[in-house]
Formats: structure tokens, C-alpha cells, sequence
């Protein structure tokens, strides 16, 4: 395996490594070890079905399954993030699974509308835009870098306040979507997180932590204020200093932290281009624990 590291903030590349082999136990710890000090690892030149995917994707954790009763693909695990059907169809515009890739292109951390969100998704590039489109790129921001760079007033009023993730408010962003099942509502009840969230396994270190993609609602706010305050986030994580930006090639594998990152991708034309992906998720085991969560309040 040969490692090269991507930007001074976060980021390595990994060529001459194949993720659809068995993997070494050492080389697993130096994966881990790697996705917690840089938060994105993008493998290159990988060769990767479904099957594989789920296989390499169970190293890091349980597989998350998809929040609605399989409505886009095959099988439960593996989500298709495409605009292009099971079949190899480019799918309409309008098709409810490539509006839930517009979703996509706002600044999220992957199932934040669950009490425990996932913890790593490991994205494989099946079918990717000809260089000369524009758009189509995967892009992340660090929210541990964001938070420190925080003005102190800012990082104060930020502190105590949570916001609503609510998976059933995605069709408030995207009303063409069909309603979900009573059944997938209740498996999905709305759950509020920390907006600052600490980081035990970092020595209790302090990110943001907030979702553009599902609700907006800050607790303790009024919507018109919450709103602002939120907006006013998006704006300031969307800062080049805190942002990577991954410019896909064919066959490339891309593992992030949803823990620290926040991406989006780069709205392109769904129309006009195909762009067909496989992604693995590694379930979340914990909450996302904030400054006066029980417990952390009792521990400090
Ligand atoms: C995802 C996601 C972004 C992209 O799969 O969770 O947000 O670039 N994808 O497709
Ligand atoms: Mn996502």
C-alpha cells in the first residue's frame, strides 16, 4: 500500500491496494488509524461489486441498512447513489432516486436523522462525469477545524444549542418525493443532536455538527432565528480553508468520517450525464454526545 497525503487539513490517497481481497489485520489497523487522524481515504484503481463492498465495508463496523423499504436497489445495505437504475437505465430527472441525489448536494453528514448515526460510508465510483463536465464532485468540509477557527462568541452561543434531524422532513426540501410508509416514519422518529459535539475517543475535542439535508429547526430558537443561524453556518463551513474538494476518476473508492466531515456533492446535469455509485455504511454504536450531554457533564 502507498500512501500519499492529499491537503495539509485532512486526506491520503492509496494506490497499489485492493480493497476486494481479504484484508490483512495489520493493514485494517493502519486503515483505521488513518481514517481517524485524516477523516477521507480515496483508494484508487479498485474493482468492486455490491458483494465486495459489503465485505471490505464490514472491517470498520455492522453495515447500516437503507431507511426505506428497498425503494433503490437490490440489496438492503448497499445504497445506489446514481441516477442510474439496477437495470443500467439513466433515470429521469424527476425519478423520486435522483431527487434524493439533489438531497445530496447539500452539506449533511450521512444519517444524522438516527440517534446513533453512521459512523463511516465508503463510496465506490462505478460510472463518473467525463472531465469536461462541470459539477459531480465530492466535497467535504472539517468541521474539527471549523469549530477551533469559531470566533469564542460564536463557539458560545453555539454550545448549548441542538437541532432537529428528522428524516421524514426531506420531502420538505424536496416535496417530489412520495410519502413514507407509517411504518418507515415510525422507524425514523425525528431525534434532535448537539450542534457542538465532543469527540470522546479524541480526548473529548469539540467539532460542529449540523445537517443541511433532512430539517433546519434549532431547539431554543425561534424558526426565523433558527433559520439565520443556520444559514449563517452553511456560509462559514463552506470556506475554502476548512474544504476538500474529490474530483472523481472511474473506479475510485472513497471512505470518510461522518463524525468530522460534512459533505455534499457538486450538483451536475442529471440529465445529460450518468453517474452511477455503490455505497457501504458502517453503522453508528454510540450518540453523538455534546458539552452538556449526561455524560459528559458527569465525567468532567
Ligand atoms: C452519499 C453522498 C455524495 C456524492 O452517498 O452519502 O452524499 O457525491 N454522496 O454522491
Ligand atoms: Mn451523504
Amino acid at each position: 500500500m502507498e500512501i500519499t497525503v492529499l491537503s495539509d487539513n485532512f486526506g491520503v490517497e492509496i494506490t497499489k491496494f485492493d480493497c476486494s481481497q481479504n484484508i490483512q489485520l495489520n493493514d485494517i489497523k493502519t486503515l483505521k488509524d488513518l481514517i481517524q487522524s485524516k477523516h477521507f481515504i480515496c483508494f484508487k484503481n479498485q474493482n468492486l461489486d455490491g458483494n465486495s463492498l459489503a465485505n471490505f465495508t464490514k472491517n470498520f463496523g455492522d453495515l447500516e441498512a437503507y431507511p426505506e423499504k428497498d425503494k433503490t436497489k437490490g440489496k438492503i445495505e448497499i445504497f445506489n447513489v446514481s441516477n442510474v437504475s439496477e437495470k443500467g437505465e439513466h433515470l429521469s430527472p424527476d425519478d423520486q432516486r435522483v431527487i434524493l441525489q439533489k438531497n445530496n448536494s447539500r452539506w449533511h453528514t450521512d444519517s444524522s436523522y438516527r440517534y446513533f448515526p453512521a459512523s463511516f460510508s465508503i463510496l465506490y465510483g462505478q460510472e463518473t462525469l467525463p472531465n469536461e463536465a462541470a459539477g459531480g464532485q465530492t466535497e467535504f468540509s472539517n468541521m474539527l477545524i471549523a469549530y477551533e477557527d469559531l470566533p469564542e462568541d460564536k463557539k458560545e452561543l453555539l454550545e448549548p444549542l441542538h437541532q432537529v434531524h428528522s428524516y421524514n422532513d426531506i420531502r420538505r426540501l424536496e416535496p417530489g418525493l412520495p410519502e413514507l410508509t407509517y411504518e418507515e416514519k415510525s422507524n425514523f422518529p425525528p431525534v434532535t443532536h448537539p450542534v457542538v459535539r465532543v469527540h470522546p475517543d479524541r480526548n473529548y475535542k469539540k467539532s460542529l455538527y449540523f445537517t443541511s439535508n433532512t430539517s433546519l429547526e434549532i431547539g431554543g430558537m425561534s424558526l426565523e432565528e433558527g433559520k439565520k443561524l443556520h444559514s449563517w453556518l452553511v456560509q462559514y463551513i463552506s470556506q475554502d480553508q476548512f474544504c476538500y474538494k474529490h474530483y472523481w476518476e472511474k473506479n475510485d473508492l472513497i471512505m470518510w468520517d461522518n463524525r468530522v466531515l460534512l459533505h455534499r456533492v457538486i450538483p451536475y446535469n442529471y440529465a445529460k450525464y450518468r453517474r452511477a455509485m455503490i455505497r457501504g455504511t458502517v453503522e453508528g454504536t454510540v450518540p453523538v454526545l455534546g458539552p452538556f450531554s449526561n455524560q459528559i457533564r458527569m465525567r468532567l
